[in-house]
């Protein structure tokens, strides 16, 4: 870069002074004292979880060892053309085998927390019916060399890797079976975790694999269901939450703690008046009200059955009861500002305005820059549905993370796009919205669903060949952010 520019191009550039070329020595101190370069980090609140994420088929690979039956998944990165580098999960990260050398990087980041998820075909190879022990196996390994280094297991139960053998059997979430067997999955796992794990997840973004996998075809299982067809699958899906809450409650531990982690329909105003603010609170409802906001309120909201009309789910009050069980904390996986809203004169009170072309993304093209949504976010669903614990489930970015000549890889665009979004999230805490940690999306490059190995998450870059892992310059940030419990400018 800088041998494509003359000294005198570069001078003009960077500004005469900071190349020390323009004013003679002693003019600074000439001109006044010097600006003082110090900084103070805004504080975290004490205690704060600082965490990493991953989910089972994106990093395990080993997909037909110890008796792991196949998923949705499995089959669906199968199907021709589904997967953009038509790649698929069989080996990912061979994290199977690697936890260990995995468990060393997320201890060097200096965090202690850990949220991971369970594969249930792993562990129920048909869904239901006889468990597989040797499944269960791994990831009691795991747990133990996490506890081993001093690091906290958060364990989601569902990260979209469904027994393909559920799918076939019942039409998977099209099948309040399926919701079923997810509660008995979950009270298997729970009794035999919970000595170790205090926290539990049950899905991870319902609104995502549903949209995607039952709506639009684009995620497994593939499929493009009419209106009230999806709406059923959601009402399954909530089900199979609520379900999985009894079931745990049932058989855990007393005292381990459970709870959703959603991709949650982001609001946000448009700018901040008391009107904006209060629309979008309304907009934040409503358009949550058929997944995350069920759970909460452990009903549909007027708006929503109004509005699908004959496409509302059928269901009964005993149902509504088990979906609205009550949990210990709520996850949101915030990444992008999805909605931003204004107030309008007319029902139902909020606008969602469109996004201009222009509107700055990253690397991820739907990953739009809008640090403040992970301020508004959780302080209007803390205020709308009176949540006292919320985790930040996963925020992160992909970049283009070259690994360069040197061994290096100068994700700026990551850290600079971290450091924004946690500037917001302290801002939160530090207003006492009720946040209670934070898990970095993700610890290391893998398998990102449709995009295949050509979207890289990770702080830590692989290489899919030979399998190294490689600290990113971001990993080093995070290490700082972590280490002092707050965030500088
Ligand atoms: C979240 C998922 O939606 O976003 C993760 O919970 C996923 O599993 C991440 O890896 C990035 O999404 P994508 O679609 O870009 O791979």
């Amino acid at each position: 870069m800088v041998s494509r520019f003359s000294r005198r191009e570069l001078a003009k550039l960077a500004g005469l002074s900071a190349l020390g070329m323009a004013m003679p020595a002693g003019a600074a101190e000439k001109k006044g004292k010097q600006a003082d370069l110090r900084f103070t980090p805004a504080p975290f609140p004490r205690g704060f979880v600082w965490g990493t994420a991953t989910s089972s088929y994106q990093i395990e690979g080993a997909v037909n060892e110890d008796g792991r039956g196949p998923s949705i998944w499995d089959t669906f990165s199968h199907t021709a053309d589904k997967i953009a580098d038509h790649s698929n999960g069989d080996r990912a990260n061979e994290h199977y085998h690697r936890y260990k050398e995995d468990v060393q990087l997320i201890k060097s980041l200096g965090v202690k927390a850990y949220r991971f998820s369970i594969a249930w075909p792993r562990v129920f190879p048909e869904g239901s019916g006889a468990p597989n022990p040797k499944g269960l196996d791994f990831y009691n390994r795991l747990i133990d060399e996490l506890l081993a280094n001093g690091i906290e297991p958060y364990a989601t139960l569902y990260h979209w890797d469904l027994p393909q053998a559920l799918e076939d059997r019942v039409g998977g979430w099209r099948s309040s079976d399926t919701s079923k067997a997810f509660g008995d999955y979950s009270g298997y796992v729970a009794a035999r975790i919970s000595d170790r794990v205090k926290n539990i997840f049950t899905l991870n973004e319902a609104g995502r694999f549903l949209n995607f996998g039952y709506g639009w075809g684009i995620d497994a299982p593939g499929l493009k269901l009419p209106t009230a067809e999806l709406n059923q699958a959601r009402h399954n899906v909530v089900l199979g939450h609520g379900l999985a809450v009894q079931a745990i409650r049932a058989s855990a531990r007393k005292g381990t703690k459970v709870g959703i982690a959603e991709n949650i329909a982001a609001c946000v105003p448009a700018f901040a008046t008391p009107e904006n603010i209060r629309a979008t609170e309304l907009a934040t409802r409503e358009l949550n009200a058929s997944l995350l906001g069920v759970t909460l309120e452990g009903k549909y909201t007027d708006g929503f059955l109004e509005y699908s009309g004959k496409d509302a789910p059928k269901f009964t009050p005993e149902e509504l009861k088990i979906i609205g069980s009550k949990t210990d904390f709520v996850g949101l996986n915030i990444y992008a500002p999805q909605f931003y809203i204004a107030a309008s004169d007319k029902k139902p009170g909020w606008d969602v305005l469109p996004f201009p072309s222009s509107f700055p993304h990253m690397n991820s093209e739907w990953l739009r820059i809008g640090p403040e949504v992970i301020y508004w976010t959780p302080k209007i669903a803390a205020k709308i549905w009176n949540i006292d614990t919320i985790y930040i489930s996963e925020n992160g970015t992909s970049s283009e993370d070259k690994l360069r000549d040197n061994g290096k890889v100068y994700d700026l665009d990551r850290i600079s796009f971290l450091r924004n979004y946690l500037t917001q999230l302290q801002r939160a805490t530090a207003e006492g919205v009720p946040i209670k940690g934070y898990f970095l999306w993700s610890l290391m490059d893998n398998f990102e669903w449709i995009f295949g190995y050509e979207k890289r998450f990770g702080v830590y870059h692989v290489d899919f060949q030979t399998q190294a892992r490689t600290p990113k310059l971001s990993a080093a940030f995070y290490r700082d952010v972590v280490a002092k419990n707050a965030i500088g400018p």
